[in-house]
């Protein structure tokens, strides 16, 4: 047998090798282009070439091929005490980083407990009783039946609307994939905030602090105190007003109240709020922003456009998701992990990639990387809509895999579907036409025209 599978083993290598070099040389060409022509700091050109999604890939497609396992002692992550650095880009070791929370740990936790001010958020929790019963609260009042039920159905109805009123013209984050997402903390959540504006703000000025805020910047520092407190204050309000109304709304805060009212542990007022904090900085920024990414690089490939738009047309759903996933996978929203060595150990033991890895180092888990690695996903640079799920590593791996994850396959595809039914779907003219972040890590503005 294992004769049988030997020439799929070596043209596998053969396209690691290929792939490895042929990006070498790509990015080698593109960076000497953006010495000669461009303008600016030499390396702000630079890092622009490599924080650009093709370029990640193709310095990942390097790694893979000549040191898929890279430790440094430079301490990239300021904003999260560690001892050094590791990026680990292979899909199996991946995988295995992901697997093993024992030794790979969560670094979250201080940012959350400032945040909460004081108390830990599940994802800053190491896998731990504490983890299983918060995490197993909140799978009781975030159902996944609720996705068919109610989820799925209002983003439809809500999409719908926010097109069919564009009028041919439409800025998708502001009108479409913001709105929509922060309807649902009205409608499903049962918390709307003091305004939709606050909610935006809150939630994405704390998710930038949580995950992207990696040399801990003093100003956005301060800019998330403010916005915690802010939160903290009116979600702690909202949830004494709903419980004095003595109203029985079957949302997920009144799922909450009655849980706390049948005794279940973990659900007093404060871990309710904390609970609630969490999962809203989860569900909103990363919604439209993942949309819009998937979007975004929709628009730029002809082809998967015209595939997408005859799913979204003639209402095949999986055909549709197939479109979008396949989409996110070259722009996935994350395209690194990162969690910290909790002892002295090894990535890919046994292997001759094997790496030591000490204690505190911060390692960098690239599922960016492992979507496109060649010894495991078949013609991985191809935009392909059949491959199988398990391809796809969008929200993470075991233990904390996304909470929203089934929220996910419904929503993001589901926000996109009326907009893509449209025809001759184009980006706007100029800059307008392309993301704008106005300063953040996520799109702010991107407007595309249509035939209403
Ligand atoms: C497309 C949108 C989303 C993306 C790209 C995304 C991404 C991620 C990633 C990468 C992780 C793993 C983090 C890690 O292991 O360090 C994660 C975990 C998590 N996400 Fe999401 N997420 C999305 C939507 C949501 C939504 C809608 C919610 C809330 C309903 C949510 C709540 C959470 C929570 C609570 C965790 C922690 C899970 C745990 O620790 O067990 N996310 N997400």
């Amino acid at each position: 047998m294992w004769l049988l599978n030997l020439p799929v083993v070596l043209w596998r290598r053969l396209l690691l090798l290929g792939q490895g070099i042929g990006a070498a040389l790509v990015l080698a060409g593109d960076a000497v282009a953006a010495l000669l022509r461009g303008s600016g700091p030499v390396g702000a050109r630079l890092a622009a070439l490599f924080a650009a999604p093709a370029g990640q890939r193709r310095v990942f497609a390097v790694l893979r091929l000549v040191q898929p396992n890279l430790r440094f002692g430079r301490v990239l992550v300021t904003a999260y005490a560690n001892s050094g650095t590791a990026i680990v880009t292979r899909r199996d070791d991946v995988i295995d980083i992901l697997s093993r929370d024992d030794e790979f740990g969560v670094v979250y936790g201080p940012r959350m407990k400032t945040i909460t001010d004081g108390e830990n958020f599940f994802l800053g929790m190491q896998d731990t009783p504490r983890y299983t019963r918060d995490v197993s609260n909140m799978r009781l009042v975030v159902r996944r039946e609720d996705v068919p039920e109610v989820v799925a159905p209002f983003v439809a109805r809500e999409a719908r609307g926010r097109v069919a009123a564009a009028g041919g013209r439409l800025d998708v984050p502001q009108a479409l994939t913001l709105p929509v997402a922060a309807g649902l903390l009205d409608r499903y959540f049962g918390t709307p905030g003091p305004s939709q504006a606050a909610m935006v703000e809150w939630t994405t000025t704390l998710f930038w602090y949580l995950f992207l805020d990696l040399q801990a910047d003093p100003a956005l520092d301060a800019r998330a105190k403010a916005a915690a407190a802010a939160f903290r204050e009116w979600l702690g309000a909202h949830i004494a007003a709903r419980k004095a109304s003595g109203e029985a709304r079957d949302d997920v805060l009144g799922r909450c109240l009655a849980l706390q009212a049948s005794g279940t542990p973990g659900m007093d007022d404060r871990a309710i709020r904390d609970n609630l904090i969490g999962l809203l900085i989860g569900e909103l920024p990363t919604t439209s922003a993942a949309a819009i990414l998937a979007l975004d690089e929709l628009l730029d490939r002809p082809a998967a456009l015209a595939g997408a738009q005859a799913a979204a047309r003639s209402g095949d759903d999986a055909a549709l998701a197939a479109h979008v996933f396949e989409a996110l996978r070259f722009r996935p929203l994350n395209p690194v992990i990162y969690r910290r060595a909790m002892c002295e150990t090894t990535v890919a033991p046994g292997t001759l990639r094997a790496r030591r890895i000490p204690e505190g180092t911060m390692v960098f888990a690239a599922n960016l990387s492992a979507m496109f690695d060649p010894l495991a996903v078949p013609r991985p640079g191809r935009f392909r809509t059949d491959r199988p799920w398990d391809t796809y590593m969008l929200w993470g791996h075991g233990l904390h895999l996304c909470f929203g994850a089934h929220l996910n396959r419904a929503t993001l595809p589901g926000l996109l579907e009326p907009l893509l039914a449209r025809p001759s779907l184009r980006r706007a003219e100029g800059a307008r036409g392309r993301i704008d972040t106005q300063g953040t890590p996520f799109p702010v503005h991107l407007d595309v025209v249509f035939e209403a």
